[in-house]
């Protein structure tokens, strides 16, 4: 079975815009030599999408399409369906997929707090954050950009945070740069939630570099568009294999500061911290041979809360059942079972609790059993639609 991919950008007449993003297809497909790759945009600059989709199809039985978008804006929700409307009825045996945006996505935070840590004067506990979008008339589009400036600003560990829109939606950047003229922060660093540079990367620079020449008080610096980024690449393969239903986690790990090391997020408690310890507890189970125990070390320990109320939703039965499970695998020296009473979730019951890993399930059944020993203990695959939290 024949499989393209079809980057979709938004079109643009300024010639540095369409020189990046072809410049990063070149990037993305040099990463994947052996995949069929094909570009088009949605208005202002041909190839548009209907037609690349057209002969794409002739040629391939299944085709993925990437709105090359940072948010999920208008363009992405009415275009691309309109366009898919009519292929899926002229190509009948050909199956399409639309991948989600690329919306909050760790790799693109990352790429962001790398030009930040090049700022040789940007002081996180002196100096404002200020982000500034394109803007949407969809207000999910301009929601999601707070939640990712939001994170922006967590993991590069600055407490003050504005926003602001170069178009269509409120506030507007200038505005908000009055506004900050009167707040009279110490610096301010500017970042524009871009994919390339362009005639809108241009005019919100200006408008910034116009703002520090009236306010000499204030410092300020600058940060470009992410550009041309493997951080890019990285994002798109997520949102294609989540499309096609191989995510590469169980779970939404790649907006995850347990998973992922986010800045100044990392050093908090109960995040990368708890990973950390795992591995280093094993590390000294290595470090401490050849020195002998009277039993191999366990890989995980469940605790199953046998007391009341969760033994009357089937507890014990599912305590027995999985020490059964594993004995039958002969996995009982690797994963031991042990009844707690009242892990402090009545209610919520069953409790399951694995280390050291963390994870704790809620309304755990018997029924569950053999995934959580196929899934979670032998492949670290979490049974994500009963997990209560994550320590
Ligand atoms: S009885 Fe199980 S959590 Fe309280």
């Amino acid at each position: 079975m024949s499989f393209a991919t079809v980057i979709v950008g938004h079109g643009s007449r300024d010639a540095e815009a369409e020189a990046a993003f072809l410049q990063w297809m070149d990037l993305y497909r040099s990463l994947h030599p052996h995949r069929i790759f094909a570009h088009a945009f949605l208005e202002l600059s041909p190839p548009f999408v209907g037609d690349v989709l057209r002969e794409q199809a002739t040629e391939a039985d299944n085709i993925v399409v990437v709105p090359l978008s940072l948010l999920p804006a208008a363009h992405v929700k009415n275009d691309i369906p309109l366009a898919l409307t009519a292929l899926r009825r002229d190509f009948p045996q050909q199956n399409f997929t639309v991948t989600q945006p690329l919306g909050l996505h760790a790799a693109l935070i990352q790429a962001l707090q790398q030009q930040i840590k090049n700022e040789p004067d940007f002081d996180p506990k002196e100096w404002t954050l200020l982000v500034v979008g394109r803007g949407a008339s969809d207000p999910d589009a301009n929601g999601q950009l707070y939640q990712i400036a939001r994170v922006l600003a967590e993991s590069v560990g600055i407490r003050q945070l504005e926003l602001g829109f170069i178009g269509i939606t409120w506030p507007k950047v200038e505005d908000v740069l009055q506004r900050l003229a009167r707040l009279k922060p110490k610096g301010v660093l500017m970042v524009p939630y871009l994919l390339f540079p362009g005639i809108l990367a241009t005019k919100i620079a200006q408008l910034f570099d116009t703002f520090l020449d009236q306010h000499p008080w204030i410092s300020g610096a600058r940060v470009r568009p992410l550009g041309v980024t493997a951080a890019l690449c990285e994002a798109v393969e997520d949102r294609i294999a989540e499309a096609r239903g191989s995510p590469r986690y169980a779970l939404p790990c790649v907006t995850c500061q347990y998973r992922v090391p986010l800045g100044t997020l990392q050093e908090q408690v109960g995040g990368l911290k708890s990973l950390l310890w795992s591995l280093r507890h094993q590390a000294t189970h290595q470090q401490g041979k050849p020195h002998q125990h009277a039993h191999a070390a366990m890989k995980k320990h469940i605790l199953i809360c046998t007391n009341h109320d969760c033994n009357s939703k089937g507890a014990t039965v599912i305590a027995e059942q999985l020490q059964r499970d594993l004995r039958k695998k002969s996995l009982h020296r690797d994963f031991k079972v042990t009844r707690t009473s009242c892990l402090g979730r009545c209610g919520e019951g069953p409790t399951v609790a694995v280390y050291p890993d963390g994870i704790w399930y809620r309304n755990f059944q018997q029924d569950d059993v053999p995934t959580l020993v196929d899934e979670h203990l032998l492949k670290d695959r979490l049974l994500s639609e009963r997990i209560d939290s994550i320590l």
